[in-house]
């Protein structure tokens, strides 16, 4: 049966432009709905250099920093938040390796890109990253709380 507590983890799982700019992001939500997460949050916007650092902070002073927030900032992504049992590491695994060509077959970097620097989606890689990237790019009255009939069966 579907028990809220243990079922609500959250990660912040954005298309990036060249995702959004290739038509996939269709594609993208597709496989979290099938696998059985809830999405919570969802929007399009082109971000600001700053929103774009600020996601990556963590990359700030390394060689491919620039280019990364220019390419973040370049066009349309599309956030969303997806909820669910064990979503963060089970979403890096759907997504694959940061290198597409080191992605195993059938994820999404994978079955879609071949370059590093145009892998077509981004996953909050822990528990912790997730909650501070949600709430660097969403309001908290921007996610909605809501049940789904699914709920029942994958649970
Ligand atoms: P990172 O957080 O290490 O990867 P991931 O997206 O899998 O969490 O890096 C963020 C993005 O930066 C990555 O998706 C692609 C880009 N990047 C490069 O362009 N060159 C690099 O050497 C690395 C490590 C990342
Ligand atoms: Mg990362």
């Amino acid at each position: 049966s579907f028990a809220a507590s243990a079922n609500s983890e959250r990660s912040f799982i954005m298309v990036k432009p060249d995702g959004v700019h290739r038509g996939l992001v269709g594609d993208v939500i597709k496989r979290f709905e099938q696998r059985g997460y809830k999405l919570v949050g969802i929007k399009v916007l082109v971000p600001s250099r700053e929103l774009a650092s600020k996601h990556y902070a963590e990359h700030d002073g390394k060689p491919f920093f620039p280019k990364l927030v220019d390419f973040l900032s370049s066009g349309a992504v599309v956030a969303c938040v997806f909820e669910g049992k064990d979503v963060v590491k089970t979403g890096r695994t759907m997504i694959g390796a940061t290198n597409p060509l080191a992605s195993a077959p059938g994820t999404l970097r994978a079955d879609f890109a071949v370059d590093m620097g145009r892998n077509i989606i981004h996953g909050s890689d822990s528990v912790e990253s997730a909650m501070r990237e949600i709430a660097l790019w969403f309001n908290a009255d921007e996610l909605a709380t809501y049940a789904t009939a699914t709920q029942a069966w994958v649970y």
